[in-house]
Order: C-alpha cells, then sequence, then structure tokens
C-alpha cells in the first residue's frame, strides 16, 4: 500500500484480512494478496510474496493472529496448544531471518501471559502483531537518522552502494539500510544510490530500484560483479546493508553476495555498514557459524521467465545467504545508535542490568 507521500508499506491490516504487496510481481505490476488463513500466510513468507527479515516478522506476527483466530476452541489449554502448532508452521518457512521466530515468540509468550478468556488472548494477540508492525515502522526511522552520523563526512554528497532490497519492503516501511539512504537523501547527503542486482532473485534490480523510483532518489544499477571495479575507481564512499540475523559477535547473515561486497570493500578502505533492528540479532548464537543458511530451488539459477540458460546435466548450489565476519564491518546501525560490531552483546546486558 502506498500513501500519499509515495511511502510504500507491504504488510497492512485492512478490511479484517492481511493485505500484502506481492514483490514476485514488481516492478512490472503493483498487486496485492489478501491473506485470510495462517496457513496461506506460510505460503505467502515461503514464497516470497513478502520477503525481507523484519516485514516477514511482521507477517508471522499477523499469521499468528489470523491462527488463533481459525481455532474454534474456547478450553485455554487446548487453544495453546494449536497456537504452538501455528508457530510451528509459520517458523518452517524460511530459516535463516531471525525476526521471523523472534515475532513468533513474541506472540507466543504474550498469548501465553494473557488472562481471561480465549477471545480476550485473541484480542491481544492482534493488538500485538499492530504493535510489531508500528514498532517496526519507527525502529527504521530511528535507524536511518542514527546512520546519517555514522556516514563519512566528506565528501558533502555521497555515493552510497547497497545490496539486495533492505528498503521499505523489506521492512514495514522505510527500511534499514534503504531507510539510512532515504534519511541521506532526505538532509541533501546524498549524490546517487549504486544498486547491486542481486543475483538470483535480482531484489536489486526489482525491487530497491523500484522503490528508488517512487521516491526520485537518484540510483543507478549494477550487476554483482561491478561493485569491485566502482571501488577501484573511486566510485563508492560507503556501502550500506542489511541483515538477516546477527550473531552476538557481530558476524552478519545477509543476501549471498553481502560477504564479497565487505571484503572488497576492506581491500579499497570503503567503510561498510550493516544497518539492522535489535530484533535482528540473536544473542543466542555466539559467532555466525551458527547461522542456519537457507538454500533454495535451483530454478533460481537456472532459470530467467521462461528461459532456461544452462544446459541439462549441470548441478547447482544456490545458498540465500552468506556470512560476514564481524571484523569486515564498520559499524552496525540500530534504532539505539551505531555500534562496533562487539559492543552489540554490551549494549544488551547493560540495558539488562538497568
Ligand atoms: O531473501 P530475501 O529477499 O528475504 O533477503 C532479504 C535480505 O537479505 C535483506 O537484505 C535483509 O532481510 C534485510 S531487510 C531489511
Amino acid at each position: 500500500m502506498k500513501n500519499s507521500a509515495n511511502q510504500v508499506y507491504p504488510v497492512i491490516w485492512h478490511n479484517d484480512s492481511v493485505s500484502l504487496i506481492d514483490q514476485t510481481r514488481l516492478p512490472n505490476e503493483y498487486a496485492f494478496v489478501e491473506i485470510h488463513r495462517s496457513e496461506d500466510m506460510a505460503q505467502a513468507i515461503k514464497t516470497m510474496i513478502v520477503r525481507g527479515a523484519p516485514a516477514i516478522g511482521v507477517a508471522a506476527a499477523y499469521g499468528m493472529y489470523l491462527g488463533a483466530r481459525e481455532i474454534i476452541t474456547r478450553e485455554r489449554t487446548e487453544f495453546l496448544t494449536q497456537l504452538e502448532n501455528v508457530a510451528q508452521l509459520l517458523g518452517s518457512t524460511r530459516p535463516t531471518a531471525v525476526n521471523l521466530f523472534w515475532a513468533i515468540s513474541r506472540m507466543l509468550k504474550t498469548a501465553h501471559a494473557t488472562e481471561g478468556s480465549v477471545e480476550d488472548i485473541k484480542q491481544v494477540l492482534f493488538q500485538t502483531a499492530q504493535a510489531i508492525n508500528a514498532e517496526d515502522l519507527q525502529t527504521c526511522q530511528a535507524m536511518g537518522d542514527h546512520g546519517l552520523t555514522v556516514l563519512p563526512k566528506t565528501p558533502a554528497k555521497l555515493t552510497l552502494l547497497t545490496h539486495c532490497n533492505a528498503g521499505a519492503l523489506a521492512t514495514a516501511g522505510y527500511g534499514t539500510a534503504l531507510g539510512v539512504v532515504r534519511s541521506a537523501w532526505r538532509e541533501g547527503r546524498l549524490e546517487k544510490l549504486f544498486a547491486d542486482e542481486t543475483r538470483p532473485r535480482l531484489q536489486g534490480a526489482k525491487l530497491t530500484a523500484w522503490e528508488c523510483v517512487q521516491e526520485n532518489i537518484p540510483v543507478t544499477l549494477i550487476t554483482d560483479n561491478m561493485a569491485a571495479h566502482c571501488m577501484q575507481r573511486g566510485l563508492i564512499h560507503a556501502v550500506v546493508v542489511g541483515a538477516d540475523r546477527i550473531a552476538a559477535n557481530g558476524d552478519t547473515a545477509n543476501k549471498i553476495g553481502t560477504y564479497s561486497l565487505a571484503i572488497v570493500a576492506k581491500a579499497h578502505n570503503v567503510p561498510f555498514f550493516v544497518a539492522a533492528p535489535f530484533s535482528t540479532v540473536d544473542f543466542a548464537l555466539s559467532d555466525g557459524s551458527q547461522i542456519p543458511i537457507e538454500e533454495r530451488h535451483p530454478e533460481e539459477i537456472y532459470q530467467v521467465g521462461d528461459t532456461r540458460l544452462t544446459p541439462e546435466g549441470v548441478e547447482f548450489y544456490n545458498p540465500a545467504f552468506d556470512v560476514t565476519p564481524a571484523e569486515l564491518i564498520t559499524a552496525i546501525i540500530t534504532e539505539n545508535g551505531a555500534f562496533a560490531p562487539g559492543d552489540l552483546a554490551k549494549y544488551q546486558l547493560k540495558q539488562c542490568v538497568n
């Protein structure tokens, strides 16, 4: 859904159901899918109608409410058992983005903590899903502002590079990495954005480019293998990407190709920023080697539209994410400020103590 300022909201509650922008049809078609059942929400997440770590967290929260609404029993224990099944279904869709599990777990905890009738619990679950959606939007706007404080001070107008789509479409709205880009544009600090096309699903070419065009943000699309050349030529002042899961030590899983971008940035002294909310940090994992990496269908590699690119008989490997070691990351920009990767856990600990 877009408002009059062309702001994009990929997941909204509308007419007693969830309205999702169908991201598999962009940029050629701006269409919506109405989701009434938790099973359909699970399918929408799996097939990437909705994608991007925070956005699938918001979608899963609504999916939990839809699932709760489908449960007929008025008996509390039976209701909570059936709700666990809904959580299992939604949690089985995509393994890497931790926001999915964070949102499901928050919804389950809320259900268990709510006293009163099953109807009361359902009502509170609806309010919690709405709150998760609203909080994510605010979080992204805060991240955008914190991002401005760490971007290079010179030149006055920066050329930034991003990978995949970490924009409004990947969140409740505004975006994480693209939120920083939006804030830079608003403050007159952006010359232009370079966007990697992001093989194999082309989120950069299809989604990031589309978002920029909606708001007249100057965008130059490159194929993934052009980034090193652009940095060598001095065309890029900083890289800003999103994250799907950050381990306690700051190692960061994001769209496949992010790791090589970080290595290239290091080689050319280009600062490399990750923008992500605290809901993307998985403090249960000490380092990035423990992050589960989703492998997707090889068709994403061998097929473009109806055209097969490769001969029969070839084998494929299609990991959807990779892990960038913390030492390659200049700072992680969150809703609570920008941190050196190793300082995230210290900050969290301090919050728990206070
Ligand atoms: O496979 P996708 O399109 O869900 O992957 C998305 C990304 O990797 C994004 O960079 C990440 O989720 C951050 S979104 C704010």
